[in-house]
């Protein structure tokens, strides 16, 4: 199972992910602080906001993402909705910034 990263603050969070669960549900499973996710995934809150890195090779965001996105604060070329992110084999070691705003 691929190992994923979050940067909050100062503090990093290193979490074990499962294959095919989203991001944010990794990163809710292990009580990453500043992911409240308050939708629960279903795209209608962008409060699973995070920055992915360069190179990620990550799919486009969907429409539906790029909507919700704009209801995100501090907003970049980066910003992506955790819940929209499925993890696979190839995203281990994978580092995502979470916004502390
Ligand atoms: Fe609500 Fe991602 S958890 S948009």
């Amino acid at each position: 199972m691929p190992t994923v990263k979050f940067e909050y603050g100062d503090e990093t969070f290193e979490v074990t992910a499962e294959i095919g669960e989203s991001v944010m549900m990794a990163a809710a499973r292990n009580r990453v602080p500043g992911i409240d996710a308050d939708c629960g995934g279903g795209c209608s809150c962008a409060t699973c906001h995070v920055y992915a890195p360069d190179g990620a090779a990550l799919p486009a965001p969907s429409d539906m993402e790029k909507d919700m996105l704009d209801f995100a604060d501090a907003l970049t070329d980066a910003s992506r909705l955790s819940c929209q992110i499925v993890v696979t084999p190839s995203m281990d070691g994978v580092t995502y910034v979470i916004p502390k705003l």
